[in-house]
């Protein structure tokens, strides 16, 4: 692809991060990713692009609270043609729900094309297993490049007005307003070994540590970076503790062991999974079938 990308992300724990290079190498590595932190005012914007592409984490059917005030922030000389991807451990029909708000502020400023949901192991709710994780990845494989080319021809996808979607999605903006609260209800235990790696990779900057041990503020982004990468499981997440997830899914592994089949046949899949899934088939039937 000749047109250059610009690609702004926001990933807790990786796995948007993933996706987003995946969109990278689907534009012949024509495209700059950018993480969107609390310090989103440094980036560069997208006025020496032709294309910009925006994604995120779902949290509780909505963007994280960041991402919207970033495209609030985000502007551009000319108008030009914008993407949007969002990762979610599930395929709900809310999930689409997470765009909506996001949309209403990008659409004046950019020409909205299209948007893609990509179903990634949960870090958060219960820990997905090798099997369902390599399913997850090897779709996004194949659904990425397909997006990609939509993009690159300038196609443009129809949205539906669903007021349901609308309901939801705004009733469950109550969850920007717990994340500064659930700074207040964090903490770490006894087997922190004060290595700070939390406090160096909180994208919120909300984490000091002070006299050996993590204290958190109230700018929380709920992105769980900090207890799922703790190495020794030391950070409790409150009120959301017992849907902890703890531990990088070792993705790279999984890819390459061939033991672990490649996809699940749709009728095996959990109910939550199983609409999503038959979508993305009918999507490209010819891409999608050598699955
Ligand atoms: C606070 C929170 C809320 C979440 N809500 C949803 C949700 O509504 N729907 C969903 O499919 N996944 C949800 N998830 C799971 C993440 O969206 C999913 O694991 C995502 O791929 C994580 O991406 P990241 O690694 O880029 O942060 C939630 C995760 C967190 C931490
Ligand atoms: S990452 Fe875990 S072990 Fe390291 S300082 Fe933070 S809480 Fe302590
Ligand atoms: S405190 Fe933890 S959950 Fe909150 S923004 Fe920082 S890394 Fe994410």
């Amino acid at each position: 692809m000749d047109s250059r990308c610009v690609i702004y992300v926001f990933s807790g724990t990786g796995n948007t991060r993933l996706v987003a290079e995946k969109y990278r190498e689907s534009f012949d590595g024509n495209a700059d990713i950018f993480d969107i932190a609390s310090d989103y005012r440094q980036l560069p914007m997208p006025d020496r692009y032709d294309i910009v592409g925006i994604g995120y984490p779902v949290h509780a059917f909505n963007a994280p609270e960041i991402v919207i005030d970033f495209a609030k922030f985000l502007h551009c000389g000319e108008r030009k043609n914008l993407f949007i991807f969002h990762t979610g451990g599930e395929g709900l029909f809310f999930n689409d729900s997470s765009s909506l708000l996001l949309r209403r502020i990008l659409r004046r400023k950019f020409c909205i094309l299209s948007e893609m949901h990509f179903v990634m192991p949960y870090n958060m709710i219960f820990r997905h297993d090798e099997r369902m994780v390599k399913h997850m990845v090897t779709y996004m494989n194949k659904l990425v490049p397909f997006h990609a080319e939509m993009i690159a021809r300038g196609e443009r996808e129809k949205i539906r007005p669903m007021p349901i979607r609308h309901l939801i999605s705004f009733l469950l903006r109550i969850e920007w307003f717990y994340a500064r609260f659930q700074g207040r209800t964090m903490k770490a235990d006894g087997r922190c070994t004060s290595c700070s790696l939390c406090e160096r990779n909180c994208p919120m900057d909300n984490i000091r540590i002070i006299d050996g041990r993590p204290h958190f503020g109230t700018n929380c982004a709920l992105c769980v970076r900090c207890s799922f990468f703790c190495p020794e499981g030391a950070i409790s997440i409150g009120l959301l503790e017992r849907w902890k997830v703890n531990g990088r899914y070792p993705i790279e592994r999984i890819m390459k062991d061939e033991s672990i089949p490649e996809t699940i046949p749709v009728e095996k899949l959990s109910v939550l999974y199983r609409r999503y899934y038959r979508n993305c088939s009918a999507l490209s039937e010819k891409e999608m079938r050598p699955l």
